[in-house]
C-alpha cells in the first residue's frame, strides 16, 4: 500500500470510528432517552417571560438565547426532564410558597400547551410511557427547603400537585437543614446536618414517595439524610469532589454512601463545578461520570445538566441537544451498552421505583401524615401570624413584664 492509501485509511479509521461512536449513542438513545436531572427552564420563563408562556415570544418551539427548547430537546433525545421549581434564598421567609407555586404552575401549563411534546407525569411508569409515546415526560423537582416555609402541610400539598423530588436546601440554610456554604469559608454550620424536624421531613418525603435530593446541601446533610431515609436518594445536579474540589460536588465517602444506599449521582455540566475553572469541556464532564462510576459503580451515575440554571457550559455540551455527544464519549471510553443505559434512564427509573416501594410499603404499615409542627422559636418572625400556637403567644414578652414588676416590687420593699 501505498504511504498516501495508508494515511487516507488512517484518516478514515480515526473518523469511521468516531462516527461509529456518534450512531451507537443515537441507536441507544432511540430506545433509552435520556432522563435529565435538573434543568431551569422555568425560571428563564420566569425571568424573561414574567411566566407569560402565551407570549409570541415566548414560544418554546425555537426560543433563543436559552439552553432548552423543544428542537433543542427532540435532537438531545430528552426522553424526561426533571423540571426545577426554583426561587431565591431571597424569598425565604417572604413569598417563598407563592412563587414556588407558580412555578409549578409554568410547568403544567408547559405541558397544557405543548401536548405534542411534554407529558407531565409522576411516576415511574408514566416515564416509560411517555418514552414509548416520544412525549418528553416532564416531572417537577422543588430546588430548596425554603420553598415549604417549614410546613410539612406544604411539602404534602406539593406532592399533591406532583412534585416529586425536593433539594432539601437550595444555597442558603433553612430552619431545618444546613447548606453547602457552610462547607467554606462564607457561612458557619448552624444545625451540622438536620435537625430533628429536618429529620422528620425526610421521614415525610420518603412517606409521600417523594425523592430527596441532596445537591446543594451541606456534607453533613448529605450524611444524615443518606443514614435516615428508607428509600435511596439523588443528588439531581453534582458531580465529583474529588475531580473538582467544589463544594456543590460530592466527597469520596459521600460516594460510598451512595453505593451503600443504591442512590444516585446526576453529573452536573456548570462549568465551575467541572473544571473549577470558568472553562470546561465535555471530555471533562465524562471524567466525573468515569470517576464516580469507579467509586460508586455504574448504577449510581446520571445525567443532571443544571441547563438553564449556570451561565457556562462545557464546549461540547453548549446546550439540551448535546447529550448523545457526551453518550458517545462515553461509548469511546468503553462503557457497556448496558452502564449507558443505566446512566441515560435506568438508573434514576430504579431509584425512583424503590422510592415508590417505600411508599406503598409505609401505606401498609399505615404510616400517618406527620402533623407535628415545627417548633415556632425554630420561625422567623417577621411577616408571620401565630395561629395555633398558643405557647408561643404572649409569653415572651410577658416574661421581661413580669421581671421589671417584681424588680420594682424589690425596690419598693
Ligand atoms: C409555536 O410556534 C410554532 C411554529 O414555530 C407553532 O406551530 C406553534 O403553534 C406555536 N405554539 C404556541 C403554543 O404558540
Ligand atoms: C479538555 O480540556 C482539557 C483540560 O484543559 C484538555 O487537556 C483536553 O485536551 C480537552 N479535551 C478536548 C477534547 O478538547
Ligand atoms: C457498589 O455496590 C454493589 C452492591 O450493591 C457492589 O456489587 C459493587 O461492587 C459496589 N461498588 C462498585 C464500585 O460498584
Ligand atoms: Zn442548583
Amino acid at each position: 500500500m501505498s504511504s498516501l492509501a495508508t494515511s487516507l485509511l488512517l484518516t478514515c479509521l480515526s473518523f469511521c470510528s468516531a462516527d461509529v461512536f456518534r450512531l451507537q449513542a443515537d441507536q441507544i438513545m432511540n430506545v433509552t432517552p435520556v432522563i435529565d436531572g435538573h434543568n431551569d427552564l422555568p425560571w428563564q420563563v420566569l425571568k424573561k417571560f414574567n411566566n407569560q408562556l402565551s407570549l409570541r415570544s415566548a414560544n418554546l418551539t425555537e426560543l433563543q438565547g436559552t439552553h432548552t427548547n423543544i428542537q433543542k430537546l427532540h435532537l438531545g433525545h430528552v426522553g424526561a426532564q426533571f423540571w426545577a421549581a426554583y426561587v431565591p434564598c431571597e424569598t425565604q421567609n417572604k413569598d417563598a410558597v407563592k412563587r414556588t407555586l407558580e412555578q409549578i404552575d409554568v410547568v403544567h401549563r408547559m405541558c397544557h400547551l405543548y401536548p405534542e411534546v411534554f407529558d407531565c407525569v409522576t411516576d415511574s411508569t408514566g416515564i416509560r410511557k411517555a418514552f414509548s409515546n416520544r412525549r418528553v415526560a416532564s416531572l417537577i423537582g422543588v430546588e430548596g427547603g425554603h420553598s415549604i416555609d417549614s410546613s410539612l402541610a406544604v411539602l404534602r400539598t406539593f406532592y399533591q400537585l406532583g412534585v416529586r423530588y425536593m433539594t432539601l436546601t437550595h444555597s442558603c440554610n433553612t430552619p431545618w437543614a444546613d447548606n453547602w456554604l457552610v462547607d467554606t469559608a462564607e457561612e458557619h454550620p448552624v444545625h451540622n446536618g438536620l435537625t430533628k424536624f429536618g429529620e422528620r421531613v425526610v421521614k415525610e418525603m420518603n412517606r409521600l414517595g417523594m425523592l430527596v435530593d441532596l445537591a446543594h446541601v451541606s456534607v453533613d446533610t448529605m450524611k444524615d439524610a443518606l443514614a435516615i431515609s428508607q428509600a435511596p436518594v439523588i443528588f439531581s445536579h453534582s458531580s465529583a469532589y474529588a475531580v473538582c474540589k467544589h463544594r456543590r460536588n460530592v466527597p469520596d465517602d459521600v460516594l460510598l454512601r451512595v453505593n451503600e444506599t443504591r442512590s444516585l449521582v446526576m453529573v452536573n455540566f456548570y462549568n465551575d463545578y467541572v473544571s473549577c475553572n470558568p472553562k470546561a469541556n465535555l471530555s471533562q464532564v465524562a471524567d466525573h461520570m468515569d470517576y464516580i462510576k469507579r467509586l460508586a459503580g455504574p448504577k449510581a451515575v446520571g445525567f443532571g445538566g443544571d441547563y438553564d440554571g449556570v451561565t457556562r457550559v462545557p464546549v461540547g455540551l453548549e446546550d439540551v441537544s448535546k447529550y448523545p455527544d457526551l453518550v458517545a464519549e462515553l461509548l469511546r471510553r468503553k462503557w457497556t451498552e448496558e452502564e449507558v443505559r443505566g446512566a441515560l434512564a435506568e438508573n434514576l427509573l430504579r431509584v425512583f421505583q424503590e422510592v415508590e416501594q417505600v411508599r406503598d410499603q409505609m401505606a401498609k404499615d399505615a404510616i400517618a401524615p406527620d402533623d407535628t409542627p415545627i417548633a415556632f422559636q425554630g420561625l422567623e418572625e417577621a411577616c408571620r401570624t401565630r395561629y395555633g400556637y398558643p405557647d408561643s403567644g404572649d409569653h415572651p414578652r410577658l416574661l421581661p413584664a413580669a421581671l421589671a414588676l417584681a424588680l420594682l416590687l424589690l425596690l419598693l420593699l
